[in-house]
C-alpha cells in the first residue's frame, strides 16, 4: 500500500479526494490517501505550497512532493524539501488559461468596452481591425504560454512568443535572451505575460521594455505580480503609452484596498482566477505521477530548482 499524504486547504480536500481515489483506482495503484499519516510511513505528499506543512524533514521515506500548483515559487527554495518536485501541468489548467487570456485579448482587440459601457445613446460604429493585424506577444512559452499562443494562431493574430530555451512552436516567431525580449515587445499591441516568478523574471516589464510595445498597447498579467514594475506600468498608463492593463495577479494579494490598481480606469482587476486546477484532469497527473513513482519512471512535470520553477 502507497501512502499519500493530502497536504492543502480542507475545501481543496473537499474537491480532490474523490477525483483522485477514482484516479488511483484506473491507474491501477492501490493508495492510502489520507490528510494524517506518521511523517515515516508517507511515501507521496500531493501538495499546496500554501498548506501548513512548511518543514519536510520529518519525511523520511519521501519519494516526491506533487504540488496541485503550477506556480512554485514559494516552495522552490524550501530547504527541507530535497526529494523530486512537480509542479501541475494539466489539461483543465490550461484550458481555463486559454480561455481566460482569449476573452481578455479579444476584450481588448475588439474595442468591446465601447459598445458595452455605452450609456450616452450615441451611434459611433468603429470597425475593429482584423486579428491578422494586431500583433500579440506572449512572454513565457511553457505549458501554459504555449496552449495561448497557439490559440492565437488560430484566430490569426501574428504572434511572437519569448522563453529562456529557444523554442519550436508552429506559427509563433519564439523568440528568446535579453535581445529576444525586446524583439518580443517590439510594436506589440497586446502583451500576455505567463512567466513563472523568480529572480530573474522579477520585474521584466519595466519602464524601459514598456516603452517599446506600441503606442495604446494592452498589457494582460495572469502570470505573477511582480513581473511589472507596478510604478513604471502606472506611469505608462498616465502617459498613454499603455491603454489598459488586465491583472489578475498581484505583488500582496488580495490586492489591499488602498492599491490605486483598483481605482485606475485604465486597469481592471480581476482576483487571481484566470486559471484553477480542475480535480478530475489535475488528479490523473498526480496518478499518472505516482505510478511513475512506483515503476522507476521519470515523473512528468519535474521543477528545476537552479530555473526557480
Ligand atoms: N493567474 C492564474 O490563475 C495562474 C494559474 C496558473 C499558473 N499561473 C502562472 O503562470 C505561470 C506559467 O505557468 P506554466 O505552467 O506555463 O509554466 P512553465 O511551463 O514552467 O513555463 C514557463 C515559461 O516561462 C519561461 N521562462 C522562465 N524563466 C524565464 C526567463 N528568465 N526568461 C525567459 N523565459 C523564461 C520558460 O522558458 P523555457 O520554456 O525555456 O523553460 C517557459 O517557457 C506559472 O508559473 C504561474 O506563475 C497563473
Amino acid at each position: 500500500m502507497i501512502t499519500a499524504l493530502f497536504s492543502a486547504t480542507d475545501s481543496n480536500w473537499d474537491k480532490f479526494s474523490g477525483p483522485l481515489r477514482d484516479a488511483f483506482t484506473a491507474a491501477g495503484l492501490s493508495v492510502d490517501l489520507t490528510r494524517e499519516a506518521s511523517p515515516d510511513a508517507v511515501d507521496y505528499i500531493i501538495y499546496a505550497p500554501n498548506s501548513r506543512l512548511q518543514d519536510f524533514t520529518p519525511f523520511t521515506r519521501l519519494k516526491a512532493v506533487l504540488s496541485l500548483w503550477a506556480g512554485v515559487e514559494t516552495a522552490v527554495n524550501n530547504p527541507t524539501l530535497t526529494v523530486q518536485f512537480t509542479r501541475m501541468v494539466s489539461d483543465g489548467l490550461s484550458e481555463g488559461m486559454v480561455e481566460w487570456c482569449m476573452g481578455h485579448v479579444l476584450r481588448h482587440h475588439l474595442g468591446m468596452d465601447r459598445d458595452i459601457c455605452r450609456t450616452d445613446a450615441v451611434w459611433d460604429p468603429v470597425i475593429p481591425p482584423l486579428a491578422r493585424d494586431r500583433p500579440v506577444s506572449i512572454l513565457g512559452l511553457g505549458a501554459l504560454g504555449q496552449a495561448v499562443a497557439e490559440t492565437l494562431v488560430a484566430l490569426r493574430f501574428p504572434v511572437k512568443g519569448w522563453s529562456r530555451s529557444p523554442k519550436q512552436i508552429e506559427g509563433v516567431q519564439c523568440l528568446s535572451g535579453d535581445d529576444g525580449l525586446a524583439e518580443a515587445l517590439r510594436g506589440a499591441e497586446i502583451v500576455v505575460l505567463l512567466l513563472p516568478m523568480t529572480p530573474q523574471t522579477e520585474n521584466v516589464l519595466d519602464a524601459e521594455r514598456l516603452s517599446l510595445v506600441a503606442r495604446g498597447a494592452f498589457i494582460i498579467n495572469p502570470g505573477r505580480g511582480p513581473l511589472i514594475d507596478d510604478d513604471a506600468l502606472l506611469a505608462a498608463l498616465d502617459s498613454g503609452q499603455i491603454a489598459h492593463a488586465t491583472l489578475d495577479v498581484f505583488r500582496i494579494e488580495p490586492l489591499p484596498e488602498d492599491h490605486p490598481f483598483w481605482s485606475h480606469p485604465k486597469v481592471t482587476v480581476t482576483p487571481h482566477i484566470a486559471s484553477d486546477t480542475r480535480a478530475d484532469t489535475a488528479a490523473e497527473v498526480i496518478a499518472e505521477n505516482i505510478r511513475r513513482g512506483e515503476a522507476g519512471e521519470p515523473f512528468l512535470h519535474l521543477v528545476d530548482r537552479q530555473a526557480g520553477y
